[in-house]
């Protein structure tokens, strides 16, 4: 790392600071002229039936459903993607799709990926969720300059999961996802395909998100406090609708926004039946009826729409009271569905009675962990491999912080302050776990795989670019 470069970041964190006070300074001026362009907006003084009438007047799009990745170089570049309805847009994507190409693999096999980087500024990618040694994980210090290529080259040993992949660097990972630079990993094993889930058209990956699209281009602000979008897109499309059948549809849901939290409801009052999260399969299946995601949080939900012939329902945020994807049931007869049992026997309990060490990470203000800005050379903590730990994840303020870390899983133990409770989607595996302002979220955590490395940092991105981050090395026990 050369001394200029150094000083580059130092300058360029500062000006993130600048141009957070400054735009702090302006923001609800902007907020207000934003309104004018944007047709989901709803008016809160007008009445049930004007909004109604505007929902109906909204053009729905269909849903774009990522293509495979083919080949094996994932080119980053700018590119103008097709959000719906042949309204183009400047977007910054890999291999010129919006979301990127979805990868897919069975536990065992193999990736290799050439990642080249046809951006103006350093990339790098990061397989969130997948457990992959330090080389592959995609470390800030490893981003490469533009028109400079990364190999990756791992094998995929984890269970079926929804991962996801997106830019890592140091300072410009918020500018980079917003701009549209992320995609979905699935990984299938042996016990998923046991269940006989919901599979090919049956099953969908929903990349949730939201953006602001301003004369025809994604258009990032960095604040501290987060970026807000003024749209919401799935899949990289504005006001998407899906025809369905009468039938059993499996959603594999991504919030891959960079500060936004969904709290996805149906609008005909029906429950999602929840069955995976961040860490695949979970032990029993939950019936819900909201489940709220904070950026970077997975869930995979089966929706029944039998006997729903001839009807729409629409997927809902309740945060933002946003409508995310129209589902249009055709009147075929119902295709019948036997629900599976889960039982995930491979998930590898962790025991409290065994747990080592115990360590506090404090999310403080909107930059610091343990009261530390991220410092790409700096370890904060060596964490010996194989060894039980307890983590424990507390808030200074500032929150939302959705903690999130690299190279291993963890079982959430519990959560005490603020909402007191730990939730059905965060049972089983998580990698990502929401920390509201007051909470205290502890975690068992084990490092088996990989030492090297990694990261430990907030996923509201603006966070994460503001330092809200910390390297930790898994070290072989001596
Ligand atoms: Cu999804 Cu370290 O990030
Ligand atoms: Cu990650
Ligand atoms: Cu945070």
């Amino acid at each position: 790392m050369s001394k200029n470069r150094d000083l580059r970041r130092l300058n360029r964190r500062d000006f993130v600071r600048v141009t957070t006070v400054a735009a702090g300074a302006v923001a609800s001026g902007s907020l207000l002229s934003a309104c004018a362009d944007d047709s989901l907006l709803v008016d809160p003084e007008a009445g049930v039936g004007d909004v109604l009438a505007k929902r109906r007047a909204v053009t729905r799009n269909p849903l774009k459903i990522p293509e495979l990745m083919q080949g094996t170089d994932l080119t980053v570049a700018p590119a103008v993607v097709d959000i719906g309805g042949e309204e183009m847009v400047e977007a910054w994507a890999y291999n010129g799709q919006f979301p990127g190409p979805t990868f897919e693999r069975r536990r065992g096999e193999s990736v290799g990926v050439e990642m080249v980087n046809g951006l103006q500024d350093e990339t790098i990618v990061h397989w969130h969720g997948m457990i992959v040694d330090r080389e592959n994980d995609g470390h800030p210090q490893d981003v490469v300059e533009s028109g400079e290529h990364y190999g990756y080259n791992f094998v995929v040993n984890q269970r079926a999961a929804l991962n996801w992949y997106h830019p890592h660097p140091d300072m410009l990972t918020g500018e980079q996802v917003n701009k549209g630079l992320a995609g979905a990993f699935i990984i299938r094993d042996d016990e998923e395909d046991l269940l006989g889930l919901p599979s090919g058209k049956y099953e969908v990956p929903l990349i949730i998100r939201d953006a602001t699209i301003r004369r025809g281009r994604m258009t990032y602000r960095a604040r501290k406090s987060g970026f807000f979008g003024k749209t919401p897109l799935v899949n990289g499309t504005r006001n998407p609708k899906l025809d369905v059948d009468p039938a059993v549809y499996r959603f594999r849901v991504l919030n891959g926004a960079n500060a936004r939290h969904f709290n996805l409801s149906l609008s005909n009052g029906q429950n999602f039946i929840l069955i995976g999260n961040d860490g695949g399969l979970l032990p029993m299946r939950h019936d819900l009826g909201q489940i709220l995601m904070s950026p970077g949080e997975r869930i995979d939900i089966l929706v029944d729409f039998r006997n729903l012939q001839g009807t729409s329902l629409m997927l809902h945020d309740l945060e933002d009271g946003w409508d995310l994807l129209e589902f249009n049931v055709n009147s075929e007869s119902n295709i019948d569905y036997a629900f599976p049992e889960i039982t995930t026997s491979t998930i590898t309990e962790l025991s409290e009675a065994d747990v080592v060490q115990t360590r506090v990470f404090s999310f403080d203000g909107m930059s610091k962990i343990n009261g530390r800005v991220y410092g790409m050379e700096r370890i904060d903590e060596y964490v010996p491999k194989g060894q039980t730990e307890k983590w424990i994840f507390t808030t200074g303020g500032s929150a939302p912080h959705p903690v999130h870390v690299h190279a291993a899983p963890f079982k959430v133990l519990s959560r005490t302050g603020g909402r007191g409770e730990v939730f059905p989607w965060e049972t089983g595996l998580k990698d990502t776990v929401l920390l509201e302002d007051g909470e205290t979220v502890e975690v068992l955590i084990r490092f088996d795989e990989f030492a090297g490395l990694f990261l430990l940092h907030c996923h509201k991105l603006e966070h994460e670019d503001a330092g809200m981050m910390m390297n930790f090395e898994v070290v072989d026990p001596t």
